[in-house]
């Protein structure tokens, strides 16, 4: 008979053991978690591959690996023959010569002029040059210290004509007005009848009135007049043409343009009328300043024009004016822009900034009624007639469309909202897989991957896509910078952030979030804004395009998700900006726990949403990180590791998606082309897709610097990549270590006193230089510059 007390002792002493052991083991555990951590820290390293010195004397095959990566990427660097060309982001052509008699008035009426002639000039040298030298002009005169108070001093005409290339027009211009296609034309290979058969008015239809209010004579318009998009599909051709005829004779002005700079602003106010430049009378007082009288252009010289130089000019005469410092809210543009190396960038949000309810919404709309019923009042009784009343209450244009944004939205339940962005939409073909749905309708200029004219190869569009891209991002984050306005990367982005610090290479997306009482401020600033790049780096345009709806904070029903976008005016991509905040919608059950917690502390429940169904605690977006992606400063959020878990269940963990492979000893995604010099078909070779996938993401996860050398020896592309981007992603190597756990499941860390953390993040800058090419640089010419030595790539 077995004794049961025996037994019961026994097996409680065995479960006495078993506790301590584990308990024992789970503390070591801890414990080598914790060294590993430091050892992390300590293994923090910045040197990147260029530094490795090497002999230039000492001929190519007696260096070492490392010596030949560091030769490899001074080649680059140095682009002797210009071979490098790519890697030369510098401006190439900023000059142009004109002769200023095509542009003026001429006595003789046989001439003709771009003045007289129907169709369309476009250089974006022209345009800015002219411009900047105005604006040097009248802030000289009116506003020489560039104050804010007097912003509404500085005013120019406009007309989209001048600021997109509309030449694509000039086929339907230049012939006689019977015979110029009209909207059946449009029409004639779509894939369903339009919804809106009023979207276009035939020219020949339109009456007298009709052509005076659109302010160009009927010689100077298409056939067909498009008053908004028929949202259906169509071919290229026609949908490229309806976009453009809108924005020659229908869209409305920007309400002002921003010039960005490296260290401040310079902005204008438009007038709301459209006029061309040779309409003006600008380009005329841009001669007479130089001497070059107008009235003889039958003897007026050639001349150069060159923004840069018109823009340092600007610069020495106005200084740019850096944000104010009441307008810096949160303290943005002063934290990223301190000296001291081991401050804290990280950024502070507060809960009432995404508190942007029916509450708020009411509370603005009754101030501007206030200001407007005194302004009335002061106006039409004159008892009360006082301007300065009238001075102090009066709503400017910014304001004024504010308020009427806020009157429509509030005047519709969420339900009746109709669609506020338009896209191009595509008929798909053999040449055309693009259904077009990235590109703004307006401003659409040929999909990314559409070869739109023999012109085109496929690697040059691969160029353009990335070039695209690269501007967006920077030219939006120093904006954001410069006004103080609050956003984070998101969506795919953050995703392609985790990896390596770039974007991508596969993915035209650009997401960005901020509070919704942000996103109110950016639109009632900015809304309608025209920013211009720095225009020593390129001359990118961006249209800041705040939709009607994002005073609603509930789900969007149909299309509304996106409150706002900035625009590539020249290409119709965009960044999509939704602003994530408070709402009357009821969260998803994984967030019962939190909700449970928070009250049981009596807490208020923080929880947010954008207008589509993502959301939100404000314990992982605050405190924001300042970080880098492609060389562009940005902020992400705190809790960057659960965002993406829930959002992509393998995209943190996937070294494949859709033809490339993450190569970790580049740092980089490349396509399985580059790949395969390294291997031999037997080692990844697989009847089943997915096998031979995952066999050759095993041999990438193994390789060394023999075979990074011999990656960027075989491929001049891949090369001139890592040329581009082994600085920025060795910083997020090192990034990496602090922000994210080594479980890899969340990356919530105190960072608030790690002053080694934040010598870090004092290294991400701007750079002096883009990381891409200028697009007008490589579209209009460098692209035709380079046709003999292009290597073919395919998709
Ligand atoms: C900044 O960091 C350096 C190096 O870690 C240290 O010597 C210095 O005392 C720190 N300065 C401040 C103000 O904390
Ligand atoms: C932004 O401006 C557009 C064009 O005037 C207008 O339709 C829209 O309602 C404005 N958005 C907001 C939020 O006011």
């Amino acid at each position: 008979m077995i004794d049961t007390k025996l037994v019961r002792n026994v097996f409680l002493a065995v479960l006495f053991i078993n506790v301590v052991y584990f308990v024992r083991v789970y503390q070591q555990e801890e414990i080598k978690t914790k060294h590993l951590a430091l050892s992390h820290i300590s293994s923090i390293n910045y040197a990147t591959d260029n530094q490795v010195e090497f002999d230039p004397k000492k001929p190519y095959h007696m260096l070492n690996t490392k010596e030949k990566i560091s030769y490899l990427l001074d080649k680059v660097s140095k682009n002797q023959n210009n071979h490098y060309w790519l890697a030369n982001t510098k401006i190439q052509h900023s000059k142009l010569k004109i002769n200023p008699r095509d542009f003026l008035t001429p006595e003789d009426d046989s001439l003709k002029t771009w003045q007289n002639k129907p169709d369309l000039f476009y250089d974006p040298r022209f345009t800015l040059t002219v411009y900047l030298d105005e604006l040097k002009t009248q802030l000289k005169a009116h506003n020489p210290k560039n104050e804010k108070t007097k912003d509404h001093l500085i005013k120019m005409p406009f007309s989209w004509a001048d600021w997109v290339d509309l030449t694509m027009l000039n086929e339907e211009l230049t012939k006689p007005n019977d015979q110029k296609l009209n909207c059946e034309w449009l029409q004639s290979n779509i894939n369903k009848p339009t919804k809106y058969p009023d979207f276009c008015k035939n020219l020949m239809e339109l009456s007298d009135e009709e052509v005076e209010e659109i302010g160009l004579s009927r010689d100077m318009l298409p056939g067909f007049i498009v008053k908004t998009s028929p949202m259906n599909k169509a071919p290229h051709k026609p949908v490229m043409l309806q976009g453009k005829a809108h924005l020659l004779a229908q869209q409305e002005n920007p309400l002002s343009i921003i010039f960005l700079t490296k260290d401040g602003t310079y902005e204008t106010q438009v007038s709301n009328k459209r006029q061309r430049i040779v309409h003006t009378d600008m380009f005329e007082n841009y001669l007479d300043r130089r001497g070059i009288n107008a009235n003889h252009i039958e003897d007026t010289p050639e001349i150069e024009l060159s923004p840069s130089t018109a823009f340092k000019s600007l610069q020495k005469t106005v200084k740019a004016r850096p944000l104010d410092l009441h307008d810096d809210i949160y303290k943005m543009r002063q934290i990223t822009r301190q000296k001291q190396v081991n401050a804290s960038r990280e950024l502070y949000l507060d809960k009432e900034s995404f508190n942007y309810k029916q509450e708020q919404v009411d509370d603005q709309i009754q101030e501007y009624e206030i200001r407007l019923s005194l302004v009335e009042e002061a106006m039409t009784n004159e008892l009360k007639y006082n301007p300065k009343v009238i001075q102090e209450n009066k709503l400017n244009r910014h304001e004024l469309n504010h308020y009427n944004g806020l009157k429509y939205a509030n005047s519709l339940a969420v339900e009746n909202e109709p669609t506020y962005y338009k896209l191009a939409t595509l008929k798909k073909d053999k040449d055309n897989q693009d259904a077009g749905w990235h590109y703004e309708w307006r401003f659409f200029n040929g999909a990314l991957r559409y070869l739109k004219d023999e012109s085109w190869t496929v690697s040059q569009l691969e160029i353009r896509e990335q070039i695209i891209l690269d501007r967006l991002l920077r030219n939006w984050f120093r904006f954001a910078e410069e006004k103080g306005i609050i956003s984070w990367i998101a969506h795919g982005p953050l995703l392609s952030w985790y990896w390596n610090g770039l974007m991508f290479p596969y993915d035209i997306d650009i997401d960005i979030q901020m509070p919704s009482s942000e996103l109110n401020r950016l639109s009632k600033n900015y809304n309608m804004t025209l920013v211009v790049e720095d225009v020593t780096e390129g001359y990118g345009k961006f249209l800041i395009d705040c939709s009607t709806f994002l005073h609603h904070r509930d789900m969007a029903t149909k299309d509304n998700h996106i409150d706002a976008r900035f625009i590539d005016v020249d290409t119709g991509t965009y960044i999509d900006i939704t602003g994530i905040g408070k709402n009357n919608e009821t969260p998803p059950p994984e967030y019962d726990s939190y909700i449970k917690s928070k009250n049981q502390k009596g807490e208020s429940v923080e929880l947010y949403m954008d207008r589509r169904k993502h959301w939100l605690n404000f314990e992982k977006i605050t405190p924001l990180r300042y970080s880098m992606i492609s060389g562009v400063p940005v902020y992400v959020p705190n809790d960057i590791l659960s965002m993406l878990n829930h959002e992509y269940s393998v995209g943190t963990k996937s070294y494949y998606f859709d033809g490339y492979y993450y190569v970790p000893v580049l740092r980089l995604w490349l396509q399985e082309e580059r790949l395969l010099v390294l291997f031999k078909p037997e080692q990844y070779e697989s009847s089943s897709d997915d096998t031979r996938h995952e066999k050759i993401i095993n041999l990438i996860k193994q390789l060394g610097e023999e075979e990074k050398l011999k990656l960027l020896e075989s491929n001049e592309e891949t090369l001139m990549e890592y040329y581009l981007t082994h600085k920025f992603t060795t910083f997020h190597e090192v990034e990496k270590k602090f922000m994210l756990d080594h479980s890899l499941q969340s990356s919530i860390q105190d960072l608030s006193g790690n002053s080694e953390y934040h010598q870090l993040t004092s290294k991400f800058k701007m750079s002096n230089k883009p990381m891409r090419k200028s697009l007008y640089d490589y579209e209009y010419f460098e692209r035709f510059e380079h046709m003999e030595d292009k290597t073919e790539t395919p998709l």
